[in-house]
């Protein structure tokens, strides 16, 4: 419930009324007023007594019922180490130098190579609105233990810059922003893999979700294991391909250091995911349903591949939708195995073994070095 109120759906309190028409002290005076009905309430309710500090042994990842607001003790303290190199990896748009993509955009791509360029990113600026969505509305607000939240915290931040990214590509290379934005929904190989996405999503937003009762359960630990092992582990993981396989020609070397900051950043996500997903599979004593698994894996392989054999119908030098395709697969094992599932494309191999390194991109550029524009520390304000 606390993230609800934090983003903003369950913040109708009764007030967003009243403020229109009351002076600030009336307000004040109202919500006084309702703190003490609460106050009243809990003693009536047996609560006064001073609360004593949370045992660590009581949280969980969720159905927990110890203090969401109690940071320490931690139990699971791995997600507060992931929220520290998070913040260890800050990074922006801006600190991209991008001036010889719109010379490489307009005079050295080739008609199928702008065709990747452009939509790769169609498909990443709604892919990571929705990354934002789920994470920030469906998984957030059932976690019961705040080290888990924080983290979430950063990864909806990072979420929100990494479409900041698509944007000043968009920009920078004066694409036509509306039809740029609006080809997932009438290019049906995009629009494939979101309406799949916007299905899970939509599974684990549902408000009468009750993770106590067992198929809401299943239904939930689906679709977090779909977000952390498909959509940001694996076509998040494999989509940054094609982009890179042009800046590995020395194209578009701008938009490709973007998409390294972006993977860095993806690869965290996914596997601070995959790790709650272990966790949440523990404590609830989950079994996997292998039909919905396998159904999992098929459903995104056959979308992946109509999005490959789209964006890549032509392909270019150094990189096809066969490949693409089957390093689908490779990955996708390695996803699964993290979950102690079974690999779900035996004998898939690992055709951009370059993969991984362009994701523990381990330097941090010199600011002064690459930035196009000055250095802000904050808003400058103009007299
Ligand atoms: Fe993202
Ligand atoms: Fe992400």
């Amino acid at each position: 419930m606390y993230s609800r109120a934090f983003f903003g759906r369950g913040y109708q309190t009764g007030s967003t009324t009243d403020s229109g028409r009351l002076g600030i002290r009336e307000i004040r005076g109202r919500t006084n007023a309702r703190l003490g009905r609460r106050t009243k309430n809990r003693i009536q309710s047996g609560s006064s007594r001073r609360p004593g500090p949370v045992n660590v042994d009581d949280k969980r990842v969720i159905n927990g019922e110890t203090d969401i607001n109690q940071l320490a003790p931690f139990k699971y303290p791995w997600a507060w180490e992931y929220f520290m190199n998070a913040n260890k990896n800050h990074w922006t748009p801006l600190d991209v130098n991008m001036a010889q993509d719109v010379h490489d955009y307009h005079h050295r791509l080739t008609a199928p190579e702008k065709h990747v360029y452009e939509n790769v990113l169609a498909y990443l600026t709604t892919s990571d609105i929705l990354a934002m969505r789920n994470i920030g509305l469906a998984v957030m607000e059932k976690m019961s233990a705040p080290e888990l939240q924080i983290y979430q915290a950063r990864q909806v931040y990072e979420e929100a810059m990494h479409t900041w990214a698509y944007q000043h590509c968009i920009e920078t290379l004066n694409l036509d922003q509306s039809e740029i934005y609006n080809r997932y929904r009438v290019v049906p190989a995009i629009n494939g893999k979101i309406q799949i996405a916007n299905r899970r999503l939509d599974a684990a937003m549902r408000p009468d979700m009750n993770l106590r009762n067992k198929d809401d359960l299943q239904e939930f630990i689906m679709s977090y294991l779909f977000f952390a092992a498909v959509f940001e582990g694996t076509w998040f993981y494999n989509g940054f391909s094609p982009i890179f396989a042009l800046q590995r020609r020395g194209l578009m070397r701008g938009t490709g250091e973007q998409l390294q900051y972006i993977l860095r950043d993806e690869a965290m996500h996914f596997s601070f995911g995959l790790k709650v997903v272990n966790q949440i599979v523990e404590e609830e004593n989950i079994t996997f349903d292998p039909k919905a698994v396998r159904e999992m894996w098929d459903e995104s392989e056959a979308a992946e591949k109509a999005y490959a054999n789209y964006i890549l119908r032509d392909p270019i030098l150094g990189y096809s939708a066969d490949y693409h395709s089957e390093q689908f697969r490779f990955v996708a094992n390695r996803r699964a195995r993290t979950v102690g599932l079974e690999e779900p494309f035996p004998g898939a191999k690992n055709v951009s073994p370059w993969l991984d390194e362009q994701a523990t991109l381990r330097k941090e550029k010199n600011f002064f070095e690459t930035r196009v524009i000055e250095y802000q520390t904050g808003a400058q304000l103009e007299w």
